[in-house]
């Protein structure tokens, strides 16, 4: 199915996943996707234009006037657009976290984006970030990663990103939030989290960014 390299790193939210990704990317020189943007734009979509996620007829009226496009600017940074507006600033927030782990249970929705991010990766030479990247998307990637850290750390993580965002909430609504995302995507009948059964576990909880970009890197040009 492709050619070149691919690395897939897969994990819960707040773990960390986003930063490491792009390091990983920027050290070896290859693309980076982030495929939770792509599930965080349609989330803004719905949001905008309320319908019965449910109901599958809505959905893929929807669906078919969503186009979302992911490109890395001249700054190396990952731009997302909505029907050609830019987004990216739009879509960090709890809301929008909350919406799009809803939408990544439709398999109508993951058809979708399963798609463009297959299109996308086909040549390879690329980092791919997100749930099911090793498991579904790309499973016969050159190198899979699984991150993981326990629940208090990664809403430690994820409450310091937010707060860099101006976005206050408090460590034990954070700590629940995660909970939830973690039962949700975990627990859907479509594409669930979970290790491929050929991934490298992080267990990163007392690493930093760095430290496990290194273990990437290391493991990746050993094997090489
Ligand atoms: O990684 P993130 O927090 O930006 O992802 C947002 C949501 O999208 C998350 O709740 C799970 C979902 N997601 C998914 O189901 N599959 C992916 N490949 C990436 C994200």
């Amino acid at each position: 199915m492709n050619q070149g390299l691919i690395i897939t790193i897969d994990g819960p939210s707040g773990v960390g996943k986003g930063t490491v990704a792009k390091s990983v990317a920027k050290e070896l020189a290859l693309a980076y996707l982030d495929t939770g943007a792509m599930y965080r734009a349609v989330a803004l979509q719905v949001k905008r234009n309320p319908i019965n996620i449910d109901n599958d007829t809505e959905l893929l009226s929807l669906l078919n006037n969503t186009e979302i496009g992911i490109v890395n600017n001249q700054d190396n940074v990952l731009v997302i657009t909505l029907n050609n507006e830019d987004i990216t600033d739009k879509i960090r927030s709890p809301e929008i976290s909350r919406i799009s782990s809803d939408v990544a249970t439709k398999r109508l929705v993951r058809k979708k984006l399963v798609e463009l991010q297959r299109e996308i990766g086909l040549n390879g030479n690329i980092v791919v970030e997100g749930r099911d990247m090793g498991t579904y998307v790309f499973p016969e990637a050159t190198f899979k990663f699984y991150l993981d850290a326990t629940l208090e750390e990664r809403a430690l993580r994820r409450r310091k990103q937010l707060m860099e965002n101006n976005i206050n909430i408090d460590l034990d609504n954070m700590t629940k939030e995660i909970e939830l995302r973690d039962k949700q995507d975990k627990g859907r009948l479509e594409s669930p989290l979970h290790p491929a059964p050929n991934a490298v576990i992080i267990d990163t909880t007392n690493l930093n960014a760095d430290e496990v970009t290194n273990r990437i890197i290391t493991e990746v040009k050993v094997s090489k």
